[in-house]
């Protein structure tokens, strides 16, 4: 099976969908590959690493049997993919219906990868999780440059400085990220979730739990669910008393395919400290801090706000290494012999396909 990677087009995106040392596992396992020129230049993976690997630089990645990329295809790329082909990507199947629409359309068999179902099997696929470690990770580094203020505690000939305080709201794969990396750096962290098993992941980072009395529900695949108005107000409110106690608020609150929870009115902005400073993951939906500029960096009421958009993209030679990873993972899944053996039956083939013979099934 011949594997394309082109190189992403989207503009920002430094990411890369398979890097050499893939590639070179790839082809002793009867896979076939080939990059697009300087497809891994902007994360550090020059053409000859890939020559050096057993690939080969061309032009045709998008002939290929299965087409691999990290960002979902524009509509230009979309029309140079064919009936029966494999393509791997984030498809974005819950907010870009057009796209999966013109997919379908073309016939494409399409693998998103945000929609590997999220069980033990499969983790070795789980791109949401590998990406969403370098967003958490990236966030308190963030948090860190731009407080006026050191994280750790220090005891100078002038004197004692106090340890920054962070909060981070949201503790999933990037919100838990986020508090070991801000402990790592000597900050006195707390962290909250709706979901309540997460408060033990929490204290096990040495982080504190903050109550705020509310507690979600849990879908079944283990996703937080959207709070009811009643327990968003109640957690606005909570949280609006709560927030002046810290100078660094990490938020990564999602629910799949809705826009991002609100967990921060601008009244709670307006009760910070001044020079403290919000990194708001959830940017990308919206954002969880109702004065976030999607994209941006602002001051609002003498807070900074960081709503910078696909931090992943900001560390690419790691965020490729991990997502090349995955991206192999499901290859060899759906091809263990290097040729595609397509079993719709099985969960995470048919979890992950979203269209399939001109249909859409996601
Ligand atoms: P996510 O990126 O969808 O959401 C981030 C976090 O925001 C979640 O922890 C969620 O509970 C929280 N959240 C939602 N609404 C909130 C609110 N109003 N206030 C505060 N927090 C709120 O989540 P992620 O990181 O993708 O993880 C989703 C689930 O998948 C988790 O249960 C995680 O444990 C599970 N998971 C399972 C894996 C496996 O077994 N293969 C691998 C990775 C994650």
């Amino acid at each position: 099976m011949r594997v394309g990677v082109p190189r992403e087009s989207v503009p920002g995106e430094r990411r890369v969908a398979l890097v050499p040392e893939v590639v070179a596992r790839l082809a002793s396992g009867g896979f076939e590959v080939v990059v697009e020129r300087e497809a891994g230049q902007a994360a550090s993976f020059p053409d000859a690493g890939y020559e050096e690997a057993g690939a080969s630089i061309g032009s045709d990645v998008y002939d290929a049997d299965a087409v691999v990329k990290v960002q979902a295809p524009t509509a230009e790329e979309a029309g140079r993919l064919r009936q029966g082909q494999i393509l791997i990507g984030f498809l974005q199947p819950l907010t870009d219906r057009e796209g999966i629409e013109r997919l379908a359309g073309r016939g494409v068999i399409a693998f998103a990868m945000e929609s590997i179902p999220r069980i033990t099997r499969a983790q070795p696929m789980d791109a949401l999780s590998s990406q969403a470690t370098v967003a958490g990770y990236k966030a308190a580094l963030l948090a860190a440059d731009r407080l006026p203020k050191f994280f750790p505690m220090l005891m100078t000939a002038a004197g004692t400085v106090a340890p920054a305080k962070a909060l981070v709201l949201g503790a999933g794969v990037a919100g838990l990220q986020a508090i070991a990396t801000a402990r790592r750096l000597g900050a006195v962290v707390t962290g909250f979730d709706v979901r309540p098993v997460v408060r033990e992941q929490i204290e096990s980072l040495g982080a504190n739990w903050l109550d705020l009395g509310v507690v979600g529900e849990e879908t079944e695949g283990g996703y937080a669910q959207e709070l009811s108005e009643d327990q968003q107000r109640q957690q606005q409110e909570e949280l609006e008393a709560r927030l002046p106690d810290f100078d660094v608020v990490v938020t990564t609150a999602l629910i799949p395919g809705r826009p991002a929870p609100r967990l921060i009115p601008a009244g709670a902005v307006a009760a910070m400290r001044p020079g403290s400073v919000i990194v708001d993951l959830a940017a990308e939906a919206g954002g969880n801090c109702e004065l976030t500029a999607p994209g941006e960096v602002v001051e609002r009421e003498g807070v900074t706000i960081v709503g910078l958009l696909n931090l992943p993209s900001t560390m690419p030679y790691h965020a490729s290494q991990l997502y090349a990873r995955n991206v192999s993972a499901l290859l060899h899944h759906l091809a263990p012999e290097g040729e595609p053996v397509l079993d719709f039956e099985d969960e995470i083939t048919a979890g992950a396909c979203v269209t399939r013979k001109e249909e859409v099934r996601a």
